[in-house]
């Protein structure tokens, strides 16, 4: 079920389908303490939050488990986790606190609004069937200028990724569909797109394939949510 915050609709009820229509949460009840994505990728997603995130920030983890890939080095305000398996997230070092909800069944998030200056979502944004409704979440939780940055590759899960981000197949078309969740909520401006899928020759490929792609969309709660 969606929640009654304001959005429209992006996707249809076919659309939000999985293949494995069983609970998540038996699905991630054994703690997975591994990496999703390889080591280019997460150079690359901390090198973006580096970027974009300021000292002192006030940090929403949406979707995490015992990593957030945030840069070591810089001194954040508080930083809350949220995800699904609770040994996963009591395991990750950069957490102040976390809640475990599962946002297929609830979206709404038991979080102050205007509570965070950045919302992060990194190689999970597949597996949410009702994305509008959570975004609009997140827009509510953050302060007035505030971004959220959702990072994908071409990995996942696929039983439990929604039948639009299966059928969408290319690394563009779900940028779009991302961009389009914000745009969905009325509260993000432009959503920016970040496309990084260097060619490597496959000589110098290492032994699994060619390296994970990265993508990433970055917003900001609109101006006029600042009133
Ligand atoms: C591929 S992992 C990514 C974890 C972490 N963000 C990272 O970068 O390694 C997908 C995460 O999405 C979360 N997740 C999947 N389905 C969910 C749901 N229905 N509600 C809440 N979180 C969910 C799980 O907790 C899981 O840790």
């Amino acid at each position: 079920m969606m929640t009654d915050a304001s959005f429209s609709s992006v996707l249809s009820d076919t659309q939000r389908q999985k293949q494995n229509a069983r609970p998540d949460r038996d699905f991630y009840r054994q703690p997975r303490l591994v990496q999703h994505v390889d080591e280019r990728f997460r150079t690359r997603l901390t090198e973006l939050y580096r970027e974009r995130l300021r000292p002192g920030d006030d940090v929403l983890d949406l979707m995490s488990s015992w990593v957030s890939h945030l840069p070591e080095e810089r001194r954040l305000g508080r930083v809350v986790g949220h995800g699904l398996n609770e040994d996963e997230l009591a395991a990750n070092d950069r957490l102040d606190r976390y809640v475990v909800q599962d946002l297929n069944k609830t979206q709404r998030l038991p979080l102050e609004p205007d509570a965070f200056d950045a919302v992060l979502c990194a190689v999970s944004v597949q597996y949410l069937q009702y994305p509008e409704s959570v975004f609009a979440e997140v827009a509510r939780v953050l302060r007035p200028g505030g971004q959220v940055i959702v990072s994908f590759s071409n990995r996942m899960f696929a039983e439990k990724a929604i039948r639009a981000w299966r059928e969408k197949g290319t690394g563009r078309g779900r940028l779009r569909l991302v961009a389009q969740y914000l745009e969905a909520t009325g509260a993000f401006a432009s959503p920016e797109t970040i496309h990084e899928n260097p060619h490597v020759p496959p000589t110098q490929r290492f032994l699994g394939g060619a390296p994970d792609p990265f993508y990433a969309v970055c917003a900001r709660v609109a101006a006029d949510d600042a009133a």
